[in-house]
């Protein structure tokens, strides 16, 4: 489905966002080798966390679905069956990735595959740490899913040191080291996004976790806990930059994960110019809160590689927003953007050139002149969903109308985008 957008009308009231589609996953699978029944609220309805709950029950968890709830009824450690089927993990990194560890660990067979974008993702950066823990994995071409997990001997801690600055390469040594012979432990690039290390606790894992090592000993129960989902900053990010660039608007955003490696994009969006204020509410363990942006004018800004990590989903939306602020943005030491659903450096320079914007890409990111008039045009979204919903907000502030082609991919993580960007717009879908 294409959609079409014109319309320059300020954006006001409250914007639903749905659960976080990181701490989702999380709770899904951690829950899924509890002991006991994890009962978790707010989940997150995009497509991405229902691939994960899929390959869990054919993995043999079973869940209870209310309108409230999702119970996970956790089996333990070690409760998980061969799949007889491959495990598709559709468009979902992250369900691949720490899938990966948890089958290796619990010394099953299984295959993981996914979807065209998937089949094009980095998995060595998995495999290679985990067949030095002793699994038996094979790749497709060395690199690629499909996956192929034999059943290995036991794995043995290691000590790693990331190369890359990745959430889901984290959580799989973590999830793996719970399985390991010996003491694990992670140095290196660890300052991404920690929902791995904060939820284990609460499944009562003791984790060691400092800004420059995290050490899990292995052998460890996860007792079953219930779990509170806060609202995705990722989703809520849109309506931050969209509040921002459409005149007169006010949007408020309620209870989102306030997380500090996840707030990236509101920090460098204040330091920018955006009216925006934050009041956290809680602080337990996911600090969440409620966020207010009114519409202001944007100057230019300087990403630094240390900060990439903490908004690298926002960064397509960051470059679009750059296009409106004075003076010269520069994103650099972001090339994982190329390795995401789509090459997210090219998408992103494709789409904005077709509106009529100058920029110059860079292997890891981009500079951008501003302010620059956005014309209407016709977006790739390149099957990408924060491609599709970063250019919509585009399109707000575009002379004329745009057409952003294949929009149902905003299902994966955001499936209400649409409906609470009309409700915003005090209009009907
Ligand atoms: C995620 C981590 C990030 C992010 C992805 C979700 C996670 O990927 O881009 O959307 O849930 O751990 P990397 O860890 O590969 O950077």
């Amino acid at each position: 489905m294409n959609k079409k957008i014109s319309s320059k009308k300020p954006l006001r009231g409250i914007a639903f966002v749905p659960g976080d589609k990181s701490i989702s996953h999380r709770a899904l699978m951690f829950g899924a080798i509890a002991q006991g029944d994890t009962r978790i609220q707010n989940l997150s309805g995009g497509r991405d966390v229902l691939s994960t709950k899929r390959c869990l029950e054919q993995l043999g968890v079973q869940f209870t679905l209310s309108k409230e709830e999702v119970i996970v009824h956790g089996g333990g450690r070690n409760s998980f069956v061969s799949p007889i089927a491959m495990l598709d993990c559709q468009n979902s990194g992250t369900s691949m990735r720490l899938l990966m560890a948890m089958i290796t660990g619990q010394n099953i067979e299984a295959t993981l595959t996914g979807d065209e974008s998937l089949l094009k993702r980095p998995m060595k950066r998995i495999a290679e740490p985990l067949k030095r823990m002793g699994a038996e994995i094979q790749l497709s071409q060395n690199e690629f899913a499909p996956v192929k997990i034999l059943k290995s001997v036991k794995l043995q801690a290691i000590d790693y040191e990331l190369m890359i600055a990745s959430a889901q390469l984290k959580s799989a040594l973590i999830l793996a080291a719970l399985y390991a012979e010996g003491v694990t432990t992670l140095t290196g690039k660890i300052q991404s996004r920690d929902h791995t290390e904060r939820m284990l606790k609460d499944f009562g894992v003791r984790l060691l976790s400092s800004q420059t090592k995290i050490k899990i000993e292995s052998g460890q129960n996860l007792s079953a806990t219930s779990i509170q989902v806060p609202g995705d900053p990722s989703s809520a990010a849109f309506w931050l930059a969209a509040g921002t660039l459409v005149a007169n608007s006010e949007v408020e955003i309620q209870n989102v994960s306030l997380n500090p490696t996840r707030t990236g994009f509101l920090k460098v969006l204040k330091r920018m110019g955006a009216d925006i204020e934050t009041f956290e509410t809680d602080s337990r363990n996911e600090p969440i809160g409620h966020m207010r942006v009114r519409s202001s004018q944007l100057k230019a800004v300087e990403i630094l590689e240390s900060e990439v990590a903490s908004m690298i989903d926002e960064i397509p939306m960051l470059a679009v927003l750059a296009t409106q602020a004075e003076g010269t943005t520069i994103i650099r030491g972001a090339r994982e953007l190329r390795v995401k659903e789509s090459d997210r450096i090219d998408s992103v320079a494709f789409n904005l050139r077709r509106m009529g914007a100058r920029l110059e890409t860079f292997q890891d990111g981009f500079a951008i002149e501003g302010p620059q008039t956005l014309k209407g045009a016709q977006i790739d979204s390149a099957l990408d969903h924060r491609i599709a919903m970063s250019f919509s907000i585009a399109a707000l502030v575009a002379e004329g109308e745009s057409e952003i082609c294949d929009v149902d991919s905003v299902g994966i993580s955001y499936p209400e985008f649409y409906s609470v960007l009309a409700k915003l717009q005090g209009t009907s879908l």
